[in-house]
C-alpha cells in the first residue's frame, strides 16, 4: 500500500514537473493569437533553441496558409498572396499538398487535413496541375491519427486521380514521365539541356525518380487503403502489382551505377537529347525514393548518400544544392521579374526537396539496415542537416527575421527571389521533420507506438507532448542527465503515464489499444467570399475618401487570417487615421442570413501605425432598419489576434461592424468573419 502510493505520487510529482506549459509556450511564441494554437499543437521544445524557435514558427506558417473557404472548409494554400496560376477561386495550388497533409497530420485539430482531403480529391481542385503525393500523404495522415473512416472515404477519388496520370506513363518502360516544370522544378538539368542551355522553364519531359516514387507511395496507398476497408481485393492487389512495377522499373532504369544516384532519363527526344538517355549529372531529386522508401535495402543504393556529405557535390555551405557546381549551368540564371531572379532548380537550395530529402534520410536511418549499419552518413549528419534547414529559416535580407522564402544561395544562405509572393511561403515542412524524426515518432498503422529519435548526443534534453496519436495524449522525452526533467533517459508517455523508458536515445515501442479521437467541429463562416467578385456575400465600407480599393475590402472577407507585419504580405483593409469618429465595414449577404457570432481580426503595428479600434459593436439590417445586435457579448479587443462577439440570433440581410479608430492611428481590419 504505502509502495502504490508512493509510485502514485511520484508520477504525479514527475508530470506535474515535466509537462510543458502549453499557455506560457503559445503565449511566448504566439502572443495575442495565441488561443488558435492551445488545444491545438503539439509542444515542443529542447535544449536547441533554434530547432524549438522555428518549429513554433512554421504552425505560424501552417495557421497562416489555412484559408477558409466557408461551406467548402479550409485547405492549405502556398503562398500568402494570390498568384497568377494558382486554381481559383480557392487559390489552390496542389503541388504543396504533400508537405501541408504531412505537417496537419501532427495538427490535434484534424479539422484542417479532412478538409483539405476532401477538397483535394473533390472536382473543384486541380488534381493534375503538378506531379502529386496526395494519397500517400493521406496515408501518413491515417498512421497518426488511426481515424480509419476518414482515410478510407475518398478512395474511388484516388483511384480516379491515380488512373489518370496513364497520359504521363511510358508502357514501354513502365515509367511515368513529367515536365520539370509540372513538378514544380523548372530548369532541372533535363529542361535545361533539352533547350540546349538556352532556357528550360518548360520542356525537357523525362522519367524522374519524383513522379515515379510519388506514384509507387500513392499505388501503396491506395492498396493500403483498400486492404483496411475490406471488400476490394482486386485493388489491393492491383495497386500492390503497380507499386512493385514502378519499383522494379526505377531501380533498373533510374539507377545510374556510373554516378551511383537515382537520376531522369529523357522522355524528350530532340536535337539536344536523346530518349532514354541518362542526364548528365546528380540532383537531389535522386534521393526522393528513399522519401517513399521506394529503395531496396542494399549496399550499392545506399552508396548514393555520400554525395550530400561532399561540398564538390551537392553538399552547399548553407543548404543541400538541387544540383551539382560540376553541371555545366550551375547556378546561371535565366529567369527573371524585372530585376529579381526567380525560382530555378540548376543548384539553389529549396526547403521544398530539403524536407524532401529529411524524410528520406530519416527513413534510411531507421529502417533500412545498411543504413544503420555501414555508417555511411548517420544521425550526427542528420543532426547537422535539420540545424543547417532551420537556419535557413531566418532572412539575413529581412534583418534576420523568421521568414522561409521559396529558394536560397548555397554559398550564403540568403534567398534568391525575394518577391513580394515570397514570405512565409509553404512549400516544405518541418513540424513533420522534428515530431516524425528528431523525436522519432515513426506513426504505424498497427496498434502500436514506435519511437526511435534521430536526435543524438547534441541534444542534452527535449520534450514533445499534447501530440494526439490513435485517439491517446502522448509525449516523449528525453534528459541526458535528468538536470532538466528530473529523470535521466528517454521515456515514452500514454495519456499521462509513463509507459516504457531507456536511458539510452534508442527506439522503444508500446502496444496502444485505438480510441476513438476527438469529435471534429465544423462551424461554417457565412462570410466568406473567395473571389474579387460582385457575387454575394460583398463588403463595403463607409469611407469614401480616399475612396476604398475593392481588393482591401475583399481582403477582410476572404477567408485567410494572418498578421504577419512585413508591408509585402499586408492583409486586410485599412481605415484612414482616426479623428475620433466611427467608421464602419458592411457585409451584404444577398437574402436573409441568420448570424450569432463573429470572429474579429485586427492587426496591431505602432511602428506602422494600426492599433486596435478604441470602441466597436455589431449592427444588424432587420427589414432596412440599422440596429445594434441583442444580447451582445463583446470580448476584449486584441490585436493580431482573435477578437470574439457573439449576440442573439437575428436574421438579416447585412451586418455592419461600426468601430472608432483610436485618434491619431489607423485600423487595419485583417478578417471579419461572421457565423
Ligand atoms: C524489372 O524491370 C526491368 C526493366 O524495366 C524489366 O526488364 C523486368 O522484366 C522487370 N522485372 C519484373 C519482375 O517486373
Ligand atoms: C529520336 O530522334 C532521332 C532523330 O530524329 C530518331 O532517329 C530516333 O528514331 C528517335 N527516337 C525515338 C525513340 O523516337
Ligand atoms: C550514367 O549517366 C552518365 C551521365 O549521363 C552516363 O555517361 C553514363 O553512361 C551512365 N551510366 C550508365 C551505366 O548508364
Ligand atoms: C457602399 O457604401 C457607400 C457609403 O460608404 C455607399 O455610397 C455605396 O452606395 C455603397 N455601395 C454598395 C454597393 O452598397
Ligand atoms: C473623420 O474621419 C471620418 C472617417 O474617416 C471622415 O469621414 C471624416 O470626414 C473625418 N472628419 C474630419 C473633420 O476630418
Amino acid at each position: 500500500m504505502k509502495f502504490l502510493i508512493a509510485s502514485a505520487l511520484t508520477i504525479i510529482f514527475h508530470l506535474a514537473q515535466a509537462a510543458l506549459d502549453a499557455k506560457a509556450l503559445t503565449s511566448q511564441h504566439f502572443g495575442n493569437d495565441a488561443p488558435w494554437y492551445l488545444s491545438r499543437i503539439p509542444l515542443f521544445e529542447s535544449s536547441d533553441k533554434t530547432l524549438e524557435e522555428v518549429y513554433y514558427y512554421r504552425w505560424s506558417i501552417f495557421r497562416a496558409h489555412q484559408r477558409d473557404l466557408g461551406s467548402n472548409g479550409f485547405i492549405s494554400t502556398e503562398f500568402l498572396n494570390d498568384v497568377g496560376w494558382q486554381t481559383e477561386p480557392w487559390a489552390s495550388l496542389n503541388d504543396a499538398t504533400g508537405f501541408h497533409l504531412q505537417e496537419g497530420r501532427w495538427c490535434r485539430d484534424r479539422r484542417f487535413k479532412e478538409d483539405y482531403a476532401t477538397f483535394i480529391y473533390s472536382g473543384d481542385s486541380n488534381t493534375r496541375q503538378f506531379s502529386e503525393s496526395m494519397a500517400a500523404a493521406v496515408w501518413q495522415g491515417y498512421l497518426v491519427d488511426g481515424v480509419l473512416e476518414d482515410a478510407v472515404a475518398r478512395i474511388d477519388a484516388m483511384q480516379a486521380v491515380y488512373n489518370a496520370w496513364v497520359d504521363s506513363y511510358d508502357a514501354d518502360k513502365g515509367l511515368y514521365w513529367v515536365e520539370p516544370l509540372r513538378d514544380a522544378t523548372e530548369y532541372t538539368i533535363s529542361s535545361i539541356d533539352a533547350s540546349g542551355g538556352i532556357d528550360g522553364f518548360t520542356g525537357g519531359d523525362s522519367f524522374r525518380p519524383s513522379i515515379n516514387s510519388f506514384q509507387y507511395a500513392n499505388a501503396k496507398a491506395i492498396s493500403n487503403l483498400a486492404a483496411l476497408k475490406g471488400g476490394m481485393d482486386d485493388t489491393v492487389v492491383s495497386f500492390n502489382s503497380k507499386a512493385a512495377s514502378i519499383k522494379n522499373n526505377t531501380q533498373t532504369s533510374l539507377w545510374n551505377t556510373t554516378l551511383i544516384h537515382f537520376i531522369d532519363r529523357f522522355k524528350v527526344n530532340n536535337t539536344y537529347v536523346r530518349y532514354f538517355t541518362p542526364i548528365r549529372g546528380r540532383e537531389l531529386v535522386g534521393y526522393v525514393p528513399w522519401t517513399h522508401d521506394l529503395p531496396d535495402d542494399t549496399i550499392s543504393y545506399a552508396q548514393a548518400w555520400s554525395h550530400i556529405l561532399d561540398n564538390s557535390e551537392l553538399a552547399g555551405e548553407h543548404g543541400l544544392r538541387t544540383n551539382e557546381p560540376s553541371y555545366e549551368y550551375y547556378m546561371r540564371q535565366y529567369r527573371y521579374e524585372g530585376s529579381n531572379p526567380e525560382c530555378q532548380w540548376n543548384g539553389p537550395v529549396w526547403p521544398f526537396q530539403t524536407t524532401q530529402l529529411l524524410t528520406g534520410l530519416a527513413n534510411f536511418l531507421d529502417h533500412y539496415a545498411v543504413g544503420a549499419s555501414t555508417g555511411l552518413i548517420t544521425k550526427t549528419d542528420y543532426n547537422k542537416l535539420l540545424r543547417q534547414y532551420a537556419q535557413l529559416h531566418y532572412n539575413p535580407d529581412r534583418g534576420g527575421i523568421l521568414d522561409i522564402e521559396e529558394d536560397y544561395y548555397p554559398d550564403t544562405g540568403a534567398p534568391i527571389v525575394g518577391l513580394k509572393r515570397s514570405p512565409h511561403y509553404f512549400h516544405s515542412g518541418f513540424i513533420d521533420l522534428i515530431l516524425s524524426g528528431f523525436v522519432g515518432i515513426r506513426a504505424c498503422a498497427d496498434d502500436v507506438l514506435e519511437v526511435n529519435p534521430l536526435a543524438d548526443a547534441s541534444t542534452t534534453y527535449f520534450r514533445a507532448d499534447s501530440i494526439l496519436y490513435h485517439g491517446h495524449d502522448i509525449a516523449v522525452q528525453w534528459d541526458a542527465t535528468g538536470a532538466r526533467y528530473g529523470t535521466q533517459g528517454l521515456q515514452v508517455e500514454v495519456d499521462g503515464v509513463v509507459a516504457t523508458s531507456s536511458p539510452e536515445l534508442t527506439r522503444l515501442s508500446v502496444p496502444i489499444a485505438r480510441v476513438a479521437a476527438p469529435a471534429v467541429a465544423r462551424p461554417v463562416a457565412k462570410s466568406v467570399q473567395l473571389g474579387l467578385s460582385t457575387t454575394y456575400p460583398v463588403g463595403n465600407v463607409s469611407v469614401t475618401d480616399p475612396a476604398p480599393v475593392l481588393a482591401d475590402i475583399h481582403s477582410a472577407i476572404d477567408g485567410r487570417v494572418f498578421f504577419f507585419p512585413e508591408a509585402d504580405v499586408a492583409n486586410g483593409w485599412d481605415t484612414p487615421v482616426g479623428n475620433g469618429s466611427e467608421v464602419w465595414f458592411q457585409i451584404d449577404f444577398g437574402a436573409s442570413t441568420t448570424v450569432a457570432s463573429a470572429e474579429l481580426a485586427f492587426f496591431a503595428d505602432g511602428g506602422q501605425g494600426f492599433d486596435t479600434p478604441a470602441s466597436y459593436r455589431v449592427q444588424g439590417d432587420v427589414d432596412g432598419v440599422w440596429g445594434d445586435v441583442e444580447e451582445a457579448k463583446y470580448g476584449e479587443v486584441v490585436g493580431n489576434g482573435i477578437t470574439n462577439v457573439e449576440w442573439k440570433g437575428v436574421s438579416v440581410e447585412k451586418i455592419r461592424l461600426v468601430f472608432k479608430p483610436k485618434v491619431g492611428s489607423k485600423v487595419r481590419l485583417v478578417e471579419f468573419k461572421v457565423f
